[in-house]
């Protein structure tokens, strides 16, 4: 087998605190092939946005990497000084940033912000520049390039700014995209055509995709495998077919009830009673227990070990659901 793209392996973040080091994502390992949709999902404040800004190096504030390790194309980048990991923004890794309306320059062309890239990289001649930049914008489906590159930010549509994001990322041909809850601030039809676009940009283009995002259905028609985060870890791992057919982590089981049948693919998440922990109050053991409807008295003492799971991935729990093959026919 050839070596993962990206492998993330017992990743730490934390912040400097009065008693110190809060821990804001602990022990998360993970890997993405060249060419494969990985997504991760969970709900808001579990340290999604914290794991993949790490893998370029753009933790905000005080957070910092602890411990752990970042391999992308054989390079340590949780190690790596900022001119190792210049050419590597943009030009090797791709990152579309949660809020396209704050990430995009406001007093900037659209245009201006595709190029420059290019520019900063200088990998494309300047006389190239224009030729390369109508080419992603036709990828990405912005119509009219000559008029929209002239445009400002607050001239296009909500869609028309993503995809301008998506663009901007998509530039210099990164091989691995991070994709922070692209569709979230977006309408349900948008967000079905970016989805579509993402999936068609990543096989047209064979680059490898990191969709975060609070949405299992959006993970479902993007992604081949999934992490579940809760509460800064990774707790389940799962291909995408297995993650619907047999959750064994309580917490995806509760994501996935809190979707309506029949139109998962196109409903945010209904919040499950109660919320994630803050990183500084963290129950000890397990931090799902106190919303657990499988909390026995040892989840509360150690968090669990990790238990393989059939077909690949795995959990972190004491009393997970039944796998497939232990369910019962009618269950
Ligand atoms: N730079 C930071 N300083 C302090 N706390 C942070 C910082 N970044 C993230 N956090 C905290 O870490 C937790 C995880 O945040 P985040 O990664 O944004 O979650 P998600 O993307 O899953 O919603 C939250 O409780 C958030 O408040
Ligand atoms: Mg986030």
């Amino acid at each position: 087998m050839t070596s993962p793209l990206l492998a993330v392996e017992h990743l730490a973040i934390g912040i400097p605190g009065g008693e110190g080091t809060v821990a804001l994502v602990e022990d998360v390992s993970f890997t993405v092939r060249a060419g494969e949709a990985y997504g991760i999902v969970g709900e808001s404040g579990c340290g999604k946005s914290t794991t993949i800004r790490a893998i370029i190096r753009l933790l905000a504030g005080r957070a910092g990497i602890t411990s752990g390790s970042i391999r992308f194309d054989g390079q340590d980048l949780a190690r790596a000084d900022e001119a190792t990991l210049r050419p590597l923004r943009g030009a090797g890794i791709g990152m579309i940033f949660q809020d396209p309306l704050t990430a995009l320059n406001p007093v900037l062309t659209v245009g201006r912000q595709i190029t420059e890239g290019l520019r900063y990289h200088g990998t494309v001649p300047s006389r190239e520049r224009r030729a390369r930049m109508q080419e992603v914008m036709r990828l990405v489906g912005l119509p009219d390039p000559a008029r929209i590159a002239a445009s400002y930010p607050h001239e296009l549509s909500g869609g028309q700014r993503q995809r301008a994001a998506i663009a901007i990322a998509l530039v210099c041909s990164p091989r691995l995209l991070l994709a922070d809850e692209p569709t979230t601030a977006l309408d349900v039809t948008i967000q079905a055509q970016i989805l579509k676009l993402l999936s068609d940009l990543r096989h047209r283009l064979g680059m490898a995709l990191i969709l975060v995002t609070h949405d299992l259905g959006v993970v479902a028609q993007t992604c081949d495998r999934v992490a579940v985060m809760y509460s800064g870890r990774i707790v389940e791992e799962a291909p995408i077919a297995r993650i619907f057919a047999a959750p064994r982590h309580p917490y995806t089981v509760a994501l996935l009830n809190s979707i309506p049948r029949g139109t998962r693919a196109h409903h945010p998440l209904h919040p499950i009673a109660g919320m994630p922990p803050d990183p500084a109050e963290r129950p000890r053991g397990c931090s799902f227990a106190p919303r657990c409807p499988n909390m026995q008295p040892a989840c509360e003492r150690a968090f669990p070990g990790w238990t393989a799971a059939a077909g690949g991935g795995g959990f972190a729990c004491y009393h997970p659901a039944p796998g497939q093959a232990e369910a019962s026919p009618d269950g």
